[in-house]
Order: structure tokens, then sequence, then C-alpha cells
């Protein structure tokens, strides 16, 4: 088994051309966001031809306290209401408690939302992965999900993992699969396996704070037909509090939040992200998010502030 810390990124190719930033000096969208009709949410497309919005909502931590079930609760609907209908859950998240939030939060518009939920390594043998699918619709509250994604990898060959998902997608109850913290060489070794090429994204930790995967991941030509999807754009919160971050925000007239996520954002189509609100009123900042822009000024900036990788770097994970 290959972990993030243990990667060889010895033999990885330079990357090939500079990542695409669209919104680099566009002086189309305006800086600020508050009091305008926003413009529509970027999309991203997965391989199989699913599109999806390139922002969507995430979920750890979610549905653990009774006492902010409420909030939780309007906090994905709002999110799913402004757009942000691609959900990212996990079975790991609550012990399925996140799962069960989801569930109530999209009942009567399923089909309106993008699901994406996640088996845990120890789950994800032939038939552990197929039971553990079972389980998440059950706590979903629906008979499919749109992607389903192996967590990390673990022990069981990721040939039979495949294999489960290929069965579930068969049987109508995955509507695609993909992968999730896998590092450039767990990639290659997944595309080299039977039915390998059918992933559909590989979610990983990419932020402001973490830019590693720009090195490989997302600079390989091979790799760019798969969507990267982003977790932790505001680092888990951290960027919040970044003094950098916050001062520059400010000058934007934005959210130091809004400011993170945007700049994940400016990779969309090549990658999307899912950022995590409890409350309804982060729901609506995040949405806005997606109409903030940045000049060629502000991008250098941000690149003296937190260095891009120049070098291939283990990804690192939360
Ligand atoms: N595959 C994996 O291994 C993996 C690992 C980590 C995460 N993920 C997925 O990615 C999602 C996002 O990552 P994350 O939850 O780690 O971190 P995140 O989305 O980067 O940050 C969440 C934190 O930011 C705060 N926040 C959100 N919107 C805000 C706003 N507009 N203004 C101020 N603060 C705001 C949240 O506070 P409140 O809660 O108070 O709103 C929370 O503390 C997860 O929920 C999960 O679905 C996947």
């Amino acid at each position: 088994m290959t972990t993030a810390g243990e990667t060889d990124h010895n033999n990885l190719p330079e990357p090939s051309e500079p990542l695409r930033t669209p919104g680099h000096g566009n002086s189309r969208v305006t800086d600020r966001v508050g009091g305008r009709v926003p413009a529509a949410l970027p999309t991203v497309t997965f391989p199989n031809g699913l599109t999806a919005p390139a922002l969507g909502q995430g979920t750890w931590y979610l549905g653990e306290r009774s006492s902010s079930h409420a909030e939780e609760l309007a906090a994905l609907r709002t999110g799913i209401e402004l757009g942000l209908t691609m959900i990212d859950t996990a079975e790991m998240y609550g012990e399925g408690a996140a799962e069960r939030l989801v569930g109530e939060a999209i009942g009567g518009q399923r089909d309106e939302v993008f699901l994406v939920s996640k088996v845990l390594p120890g789950n994800a043998s032939l038939r552990g992965t197929v039971n553990a699918c079972k389980e998440s619709l059950r706590r979903l509250r629906t008979d499919y999900l749109d992607l389903y994604l192996l967590h990390w990898r673990g022990s069981f060959p990721l040939s039979a993992t495949i294999e489960a998902f290929e069965t579930l997608a068969q049987d109508g109850l995955i509507r695609g699969w993909g992968v999730s913290n896998f590092d450039a060489d767990d990639m290659d070794e997944l595309l080299s396996l039977p039915g390998g090429s059918a992933v559909q994204t590989n979610q990983v930790l990419y932020n402001l704070a973490s830019r590693g995967p720009e090195f490989d991941l997302l600079s390989r030509g091979g790799d760019r037909r798969v969507p990267l999807m982003a977790y932790s754009p505001i680092d888990h919160g951290e960027l919040n509090r970044h003094p950098r971050v916050r001062e520059m925000a400010q000058a934007k007239g934005i959210s130091a939040a809004q400011l993170a996520i945007a700049w994940v954002l400016r990779l969309s189509p090549q990658a999307c992200t899912v950022v995590k609100a409890s409350t309804p009123a982060h729901a609506r900042d995040n949405r806005a998010a997606a109409d903030v822009t940045f000049s060629d000024d502000q991008l250098a900036e941000l690149d003296s502030i937190f260095p891009p990788p120049v070098t291939a770097e283990p990804l690192r994970m939360r």
C-alpha cells in the first residue's frame, strides 16, 4: 500500500504548461459580490458526461449535534436553493450522521442534487463496498449516488474496489465512481488497472496553504481528463484567520472565506471544490464567492504569500 506520506515522486515529469486561471485580469466581473444579481455558477463536467456545479457543499462534522440540527439543515437547504447542489458526504462523517442530515435536506428534491459519498478503506472489499453503499443510500434516503468515492487507499486491492464500483453501477446504485487522497503514483496505478480509467474524480486537499497538487496532479497532461475535487478550500477554516488573507479580502470588499474559495474556483472546470457551512449565512457567503475574480496583480500577491510548489510534494491529507 502506498500512503500519501510514502509517495515517491522521483519519476514525475515536469508540469507541461501553466495552469489555466480563468478570471485573470477579467474586468467583466467586479470584485464586490454584494447587492448584484450573481453570475451563473461555474460547472464541472466529469468524464462520463455528468455535470455539476463547480462549487459544492461539504458535510464533515455536520449532523452530529442535535442542538445545531435545525441550523445545519437550513444551511444545506439554503445552499441548494442558491445552486450549490453538489453535496459531498461520507459514511465516516459522524458515523453516518452527516449522511442522515443530507438525506433530510434533499428530501423532495433528490434529482436537483448531485450527491457524492465515500466508502471507508476498511470497507472497500468487493462485498464490503457494495454493502457500505447500500447503507449510505439508506441513510441518504435515496436509491442512487451520482459519485461514490474510495475515501483513501487502504489494504484491499484497488481491483476489488473497482469491481465493486462496477457492480454498483450496473445495478444502478451509482452513476459514477472516483477516489480521494490519491497521489500521482496512486493515480498512475489506478489508471493502469482494468476498469481503472472509469475514474471520474480524485478528491484531494487543495487550497492556498496546500498547493502541492499544482505540481503534478493538476499539471500532468495524462490526468487532465479527470477533474480534481478540492476539499477544505478554506483550509478547514484556518484561512479565515490568516492576516494577509483577511487584509486582501477586506481590500476587495469580500470575506476571507470568499477569497479562499474563489482562489480554488479559478481552476474550474479543471477542478471543482466543496466547502462546509454550518449556517445559512455562511452558505450565502460561499455561494457569492463564485462571483469573485482576481486581477493578475492580486494573483501574484497571493503567490508571494503562498508560493506555488517548485518540486513534487507528498499529497497532504486532513
Ligand atoms: N476526502 C477527504 O479526505 C476530505 C477531507 C476533508 C474534507 N473533505 C470534504 O470537504 C469539505 C470541506 O472541507 P472542510 O470542512 O474540511 O473545510 P472548509 O470547507 O475549508 O472549511 C470549513 C470551515 O470554514 C468555515 N466557513 C465556511 N464558510 C464560511 C464563511 N463564509 N465565512 C466564515 N467561515 C466559513 C466553517 O464554519 P461553519 O461550520 O461555522 O460554517 C468551518 O469552520 C468537508 O466538509 C468534506 O465534505 C473531504
